[in-house]
C-alpha cells in the first residue's frame, strides 16, 4: 500500500471546511466593514455577524442574544471564570473543578488561588469519570461556580453534566462547562443541560482558528474580561473579528446537519479501528470509559512502546495522531489526564477522527501500524526479557 497522508489528530484541530471558506472569504475582502459602524458597510457586516450568532444559538439550543462572540475556548474558559469569580467574589472564594480539565480551565483556576480564591480539584476514577457524590461534598455556600468539561479532550470521557450543574445550583453556585471537544459530535442543549456557562471552538468542527463562543445564560451576573466599547452586550470589548464569526457560524450550521452522520459514521469508524488495534496488536489497553465517551476519540496505550517513537513512526508513513492534548506536546511532563485516571503516558496514542476520514485511512493505519509496535518494542530489553521468559 502507498504511503497516504492521514489526519487522525482532530481533537487537536480540524480540516476548514470548504463551505466555511466560502462563508468567509467576502468577509476578508469587500465585505469589510465594523459590525459597530452605522452606514451600509457596517450593517453588513452586523447582519452577518447577527446570521451567525442565530446558528451557533441553534446548534445548542441557546436563544442568540446568549452568544458572547470570544477568540475561542481558552478566552471563553477565562472568561468564565475569571468573569463569574470577580463578579460574585463578595458571596464566596470558593470553586470546584476536576483534575481532568484542560490547562484553559486548571490554568486559571490556579492563577485565581493567587488572587485569593481557594480551589477544590476534584479526582476522577479509573475510567475517568467526576463522582456526583464528590462534588456535592465539595460544594458550599461559599463556592461560587463549578466548572466540569462535558467531554475530555485526551481520553474523550463524558461527564454527567446536568446532574452536576443541578448539585452546584442546589446550592446557588453556578455551573460551567467547557464543551470544546464536545460540541458538533454529540447533540447539546444547554436548557437541558441546565449550564449557565458554555465554551465552544471554531476550530474543533471544521470552523476556523481564533474563533468561539461563551454560552452565558440570560440573567447570569459575571464580569468581563476584556474592557473597551460596548461590544457583545458588554460581556466581551473588541471589534468583532467578522470573517472568523461567519466561519464559526457556518461550521455550527454544517456540524448540526452532520450531527447524526457524525455519530453513526465516524462512530463506526473509531470502533472499527480500535477494534482492528486490539485484535492485531497484543498489550493494548483503551483508556477511559468506552461506554461514557464521545464517538470520534481512541485514546490507546501500547506496552513497551514509546509513545513519542509510535507518533514519529507513524508520521513518516503519513499518518497524524498525538500522544495527548496538543497544548502539552514537546512538554516533559506526563499528562495531567493520564496520571489522574491511574495510567502510565508511556506507550500512549490519541486517535481523535472527524467528518473526513474514510474506511481507506482506517485500512492504512491498521496496515501501518502493527510493524512500528512491533519494531519499538523489539528495541525494548523489557519487551525481549519478557518475551523471552514467555516463549521458555
Ligand atoms: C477541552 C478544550 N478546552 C479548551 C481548548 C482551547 O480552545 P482554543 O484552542 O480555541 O483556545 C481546547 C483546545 O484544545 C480543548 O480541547
Amino acid at each position: 500500500m502507498k504511503a497516504e497522508r492521514v489526519y487522525m489528530d482532530n481533537s487537536a484541530t480540524t480540516q476548514l471546511d470548504e463551505a466555511v471558506l466560502h462563508a468567509m472569504l467576502p468577509y476578508f475582502s469587500q465585505e469589510f466593514g465594523n459590525a459597530s459602524s452605522i452606514h451600509q458597510f457596517g450593517q453588513k457586516a452586523r447582519a452577518a455577524v447577527e446570521e451567525a450568532r442565530a446558528k451557533v444559538a441553534a446548534l445548542i439550543r441557546a436563544e442568540a442574544s446568549e452568544v458572547v462572540f470570544t477568540s475561542g475556548g481558552t478566552e471563553s474558559d477565562n472568561t468564565a471564570l475569571r468573569g463569574v469569580a470577580e463578579f460574585h467574589r463578595f458571596r464566596g472564594n470558593h470553586i470546584v473543578t476536576s483534575k481532568i480539565e484542560h490547562h484553559a480551565v486548571l490554568n486559571t483556576c490556579e492563577a485565581l488561588e493567587k488572587d485569593g480564591f481557594s480551589v477544590t480539584y476534584l479526582p476522577v476514577s479509573e475510567e475517568g469519570l467526576v463522582d456526583p457524590e464528590a462534588v456535592r461534598e465539595a460544594v458550599t455556600e461559599k463556592t461560587v461556580f463549578v466548572s466540569i468539561m462535558h467531554a475530555n479532550n485526551e481520553i474523550g470521557t463524558l461527564q454527567p453534566i446536568r446532574e452536576l450543574a443541578r448539585i452546584a445550583h442546589a446550592r446557588g453556585a453556578l455551573f460551567h462547562t467547557d464543551a470544546v471537544q464536545s460540541v458538533g459530535k454529540i447533540p447539546m442543549d444547554v436548557k437541558e443541560h441546565e449550564v449557565d456557562l458554555l465554551s465552544l471552538s471554531a476550530h474543533k468542527i471544521h470552523g476556523p482558528k481564533g474563533a468561539g463562543i461563551l454560552y452565558v445564560r440570560k440573567g447570569t451576573k459575571m464580569r468581563p474580561l476584556l474592557y473597551g466599547g460596548g461590544h457583545e452586550r458588554n460581556r466581551r470589548a473588541g471589534t468583532e473579528n467578522v470573517p472568523g464569526i461567519v466561519g464559526l457560524g457556518k461550521a455550527c450550521e454544517i456540524a448540526r446537519e452532520r450531527l447524526p452522520e457524525f455519530q453513526r459514521r465516524v462512530g463506526a469508524l473509531r470502533d472499527r479501528l480500535e477494534q482492528g488495534i486490539l485484535d492485531r496488536i497484543k498489550q493494548v489497553y483503551v483508556n477511559g470509559s468506552r461506554d461514557h465517551r464521545l464517538p470520534h476519540i481512541s485514546n490507546l496505550s501500547f506496552e513497551f512502546a514509546e509513545g513519542e517513537g509510535l507518533l514519529i513512526s507513524l508520521d513518516l508513513k503519513g499518518v497524524a495522531v498525538s500522544t495527548g492534548s496538543a497544548c502539552s506536546s514537546g512538554s516533559l511532563e506526563p499528562s495531567h489526564v493520564l496520571t489522574a485516571i491511574g495510567r502510565s503516558a508511556y506507550g500512549t496514542l490519541r486517535f481523535s477522527l472527524g467528518w473526513f476520514n474514510t474506511d481507506r485511512d482506517v485500512d492504512y493505519l491498521l496496515e501501518v501500524l502493527p510493524p512500528i509496535v512491533d519494531r519499538l518494542r523489539q528495541m525494548s530489553p523489557q519487551f525481549r526479557k519478557r518475551e523471552a521468559i514467555l516463549s521458555h
